[in-house]
């Protein structure tokens, strides 16, 4: 493995998933594949600008010419494919691109790495296409597929297709399914970061129903470590869970934010819920740290402060991802709701 394509690297577990990767392997290239949608932000790897070992290359998955271009001009022998559209409310608003991208874009990704030839591919999916927990019980990899919005509907193709390239073609695909990540970078749609600044202004907390539907969340290194340890050790042809065993309610990570902010509970609403929200995710991830030894090395409690303390930190980041087309969706996602 030396030359690596990342798809989606200028995003949020992408660009942390670059920085996680230089730390740990020296002799690397890695080419950040992206094609800078609302979400990608090149600002998000200003701290490695420097290195060497990073070249970005703007670009769709969904353009056979863009894709053919960076293989043959970087000789990728690895691709980690984090590309897509990931916001689960925004597949609500609009699901096309959402086909578009996390279905053709992946097809037309893994066609390209078939005819290049590739060491490894690993492509990065989400606990998601499993759909909805009752109180009880856990995701394992032999849980059958049940996706509910679009978003996890088109993830859960693009797994299925990129299984099918691996046993039809022998492309060496590996897939993820991870739980909810958390963690410095991620776009302010998201409920954690999106409660952080909304909180830092004073504005409501939007709360989704009783806010009693349950999230199990995951500090985004560790999301990275596991890739990682999939991409070094990880057996062609499987899936694996990623989780860190850490459920939590909606309206409990909300108090637990409000605290270290030091703001009033008086801010949240409870707001009309999610259309078709899943009730409840949570992972088995007993096959990847028996498998590949990887364990999650961040507590919640730890996790929730440090990713406090970078949004405060990084507030002019934060007023930057949320002008403009920010503004638009927020005002068509909450007005009136
Ligand atoms: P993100 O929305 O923050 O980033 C997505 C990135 O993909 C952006 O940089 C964007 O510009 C890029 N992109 C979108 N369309 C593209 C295209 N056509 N061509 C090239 N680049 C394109 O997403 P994220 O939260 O970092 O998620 C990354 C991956 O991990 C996704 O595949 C998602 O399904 C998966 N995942 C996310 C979570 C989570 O909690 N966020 C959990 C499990 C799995
Ligand atoms: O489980 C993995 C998935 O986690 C990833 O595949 C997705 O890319 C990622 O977006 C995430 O999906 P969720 O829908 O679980 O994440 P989100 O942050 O949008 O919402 C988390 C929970 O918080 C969910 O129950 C809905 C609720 N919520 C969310 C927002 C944005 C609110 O109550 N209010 C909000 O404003």
């Amino acid at each position: 493995m030396k030359n690596v394509l990342v798809t989606g690297g200028a995003g949020f577990i992408g660009s942390n998933f670059i920085r996680y990767f230089l730390r740990v392997h020296a002799d690397v290239r890695i080419v950040n594949f992206d094609k800078l949608t609302y979400a990608g932000n090149l600002e998000n790897l200003r701290d490695i600008e420097g290195d060497p070992r990073h070249v970005f290359v703007r670009g769709d998955i969904c353009a056979r010419a863009d894709l053919e271009a960076a293989f043959r001009e970087y000789t990728i022998d690895t691709v980690v494919h984090f590309a897509a559209e990931s916001h689960v409310d925004r597949s609500i608003l609009g699901a096309g691109i959402f086909m578009t991208t996390n279905v053709l874009g992946t097809q037309m990704l893994l066609e390209v790495a078939k005819e290049r030839g590739v060491e490894r591919f690993i492509h990065v999916s989400t606990d998601e296409v499993y759909g909805s927990l009752g109180p009880e019980g856990k995701f394992t990899e032999a849980t059958s597929l049940h996706p509910n919005s679009p978003y996890a509907a088109s993830k859960a193709s693009s797994d299925l297709i990129a299984l099918a390239y691996r046993h039809t073609f022998g492309l060496p695909v590996i897939v993820t399914r991870c739980s909810n990540n958390y963690g410095p970078y991620q776009f302010p749609e998201k409920l954690i970061p999106l409660m952080i600044a909304n909180a830092l202004d004073d504005k409501p907390l939007p709360v989704y129903g009783e806010g009693l539907n349950v999230r199990d969340w995951l500090y985004v290194d560790d999301h990275c470590s596991a890739i990682d340890a999939v991409l070094l050790r990880g057996e062609v042809g499987a899936v694996y869970n990623i989780g860190g065993n850490n459920e939590w309610r909606n309206i409990d990570v909300v108090h637990l934010l409000l605290k270290h902010l030091a703001k009033p509970e008086s801010l949240i609403r409870y707001v009309k819920d999610r259309p078709g929200h899943d009730q409840r995710y949570a992972i088995d991830a007993t096959k990847i740290s028996r498998d590949l030894g990887w364990r999650p090395a961040h507590r919640f409690e730890e996790g929730i402060k440090e990713t406090v303390a970078w949004y405060l930190d990084h507030q002019p980041w934060c007023r930057r991802v949320m002008t403009g087309e920010y503004q638009h969706y927020y005002k068509e996602q909450y007005e009136g709701r």
